[in-house]
This record gives structure tokens, sequence and C-alpha cells, in this order.
């Protein structure tokens, strides 16, 4: 299907100064300067909302946006833009370094207002050609966790029966399909002891006790999916820390919902989307004295001047 291109700007013609900010940052050549005021002459939009941004005189409307998701119930934002270099950066640095993947969680609920603030901080993210085709699923409390948890252990459960086959793994490593065969060198033995533990103990390996969790989706036909997806969490999991919650993607449950689509369907996600991250969240039960560090990266520098 074919993005929604349709421009949703209007200018108000009164309140036009003609001062062209709005066509400087026009990623898409909408608007131009016609008898000296900004006006309407292309016939696509990203509806970015850039050219409303810049007007100083206020002359631009663009509709489409969804206000609310500017609004967060748990804290006030500035509406004014902060300019390149006027932030403290050593603080930002500070908190993604600080944000830690968080396995202990307290026995405290997080209100769903929080959870819906945190899908408003991942909405600010960018999305390729801005189609925001990314969805949000919150599970807002433990036993909803819980219940999701062991339709998943359901599905590790068939998938190590079938791992257990060495006959199968020999067959389908010969047809050129290892998974089966990698799943049982690598994850076979620690999911069989998770599945062992929540059986006897209830002891979650999953979602780590979280009391609630976010999945983030996004419709395949969407430019760029997969980044959509995975920018927007990143936002959610620095937003947590900030506001004090401990945050844990989940893998496991990612590639158990893209193997088995019955999942998706338990869940209710819609069949043209496709889950990228899911986000145990809640109140951290654990601290740490100093930031963690890095292995070496593989960091290149290509001076192709000639
Ligand atoms: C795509 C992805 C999947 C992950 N899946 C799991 C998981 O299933 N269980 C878990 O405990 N941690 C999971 N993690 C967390 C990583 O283990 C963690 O990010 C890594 O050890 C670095 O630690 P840090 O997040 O505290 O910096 C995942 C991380 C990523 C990026």
């Amino acid at each position: 299907m074919a993005l929604d291109r349709t421009i949703t700007t209007t200018i108000d013609s009164d309140l036009c100064i003609g001062c062209g900010a709005c066509i400087e940052v026009c990623p898409h050549e909408t608007i131009s300067l016609v008898d000296g005021k900004a006006s309407i002459t292309g016939t696509t939009s990203l509806i970015c909302d850039h050219c409303r941004a810049a007007c100083e005189s206020g002359a631009i409307r663009v509709d489409g946006i969804d206000e609310s998701l500017s609004r967060f119930a748990n804290f006030k934002t500035r509406k004014e833009w902060l300019p390149h270099g006027k932030y403290d950066v050593s603080e930002l640095v500070n908190l993604m370094q600080s944000r830690r993947s968080c396995r202990k969680y307290l026995d405290k609920p997080v209100d769903k207002s929080v959870l819906d603030d945190l899908v408003k901080i991942g909405v600010t993210a960018p999305s390729g050609s801005n189609c925001q085709m990314w969805s949000f699923t919150i599970l807002p409390d433990r036993s909803s966790v819980k219940a999701f948890g062991s339709r998943i252990g359901t599905f590790f459960e068939n998938l190590n029966r079938l791992a257990e086959k060495k006959w199968l793994r020999t067959l389908l490593k010969l047809v050129g399909k290892p998974q089966l065969n990698d799943y049982y060198l690598n994850h076979y033995e620690s999911i069989k002891e998770g599945l062992e533990e929540w059986d006897k103990t209830e002891k979650d390996l999953l979602f780590h006790g979280a009391p609630a969790a976010i999945l983030v989706a996004s419709k395949e036909e969407a430019s760029c999916p997969a980044e959509d997806a995975l920018l927007a969490t990143q936002n959610i999991l620095l937003g947590a820390h900030a506001i004090g919650l401990g945050t844990c993607l989940v893998g496991f449950v990612v590639s158990a919902m893209n193997k088995d689509r019955k999942i998706c369907d338990y869940f209710g996600l819609p069949d043209d989307e496709s889950v990228y991250a899911v986000i145990a969240v809640g109140y951290p039960d654990e601290e740490y004295a100093t930031v963690t560090g890095r292995k070496p990266a593989a960091i290149r520098t290509v001076n192709l001047s000639p």
C-alpha cells in the first residue's frame, strides 16, 4: 500500500510574514513563496510538522498531528525547541550509561498513566519516511505479564521437544536449515532449566518478575519497520530510567512471537504487524555504584578524499 502523502498543511496568509523559515525546513518541497507569502505549491507532504514548528508568526497549521501525545501525565515538558548544543551532553551520556537491563523488580505496580507516558516518549523517535506505523501494546499488570509469559513458556516447551530429536536436527541441517540445531546448542539447556524453575518455584526468567511490559511492533508496509520500532524502544528505555523505572528487553519473547504467529493472535496483534521489541518494565530492586563499561567496538574511519 502506498504511503499517505496527502497534504494537511494550511497557511494563514494574513499571519504569514514571508520569512521563508517553513520552506527552509520542509523536506518535501511542499511549500514555496508566492507573491512574498508562503503557499502550498507541492503535491505531497511528510506531515512532519517541521513547517509549523519553524513558523514564528503562528501562520501554519498541520492537521493529523495528535496533540495529546505531547502531553504527559506525570511530568511537564517545555514547548520551546532546544537549540543544538543547548543541552548538557554529560547529563545525557550519564543517563545513557546508567540505563541497565533490570532483572530484579519491586513488587509494586506501575501506574497506567506512567506506561502511557513511556509510549509518548517512544513516539518522539524518528521514523522512515515519517510513517510512524508503530504500535505499542501495554501489559499493565503482573497477572497479564504472567499469563503472557505462560503462553511463551508453552511455545518453548514445544520447541524444546522438537530440538530433543537428534534425527530432526540432523535432517534440517542437511537441507540447509541449521536453526534448530543452533537453538539446541545455544539455548536448549538454559530454556529447559528456566521452564523447570518456572514449574517448581514460578521464578520468572523471561520477564524477571516485572509488573508490566510494553510490546513495540510495526506495520510491515512501513519503509523501515524494524528501525522505527527499535528507535522508539530506545527512547522508552532511557525515558523509563529517567522516570525511576527499570527495563529489560526480552528477546526470547520477540523470537517466539516471530516464529509462531498464533502467539501474536493470542495477543491481539493485527496480521499486518510484527513485533520488534518486548520491554519488561517495573520499579527496580537493584542499584549500581558506577556505570558499566563496554567491550572494544569496531570503529572505522574511512577517508575517501583523493
Ligand atoms: C535485542 C535484545 C534482546 C535481549 N533479550 C534479553 C532477554 O531475553 N533476557 C534478558 O535478561 N536480557 C536481554 N537483553 C539484555 C541484554 O542482555 C543487555 O542489554 C546486555 O547484557 C547489556 O547490558 P545492559 O543492557 O545492562 O547495558 C536483550 C538485549 C537486546 C538488545
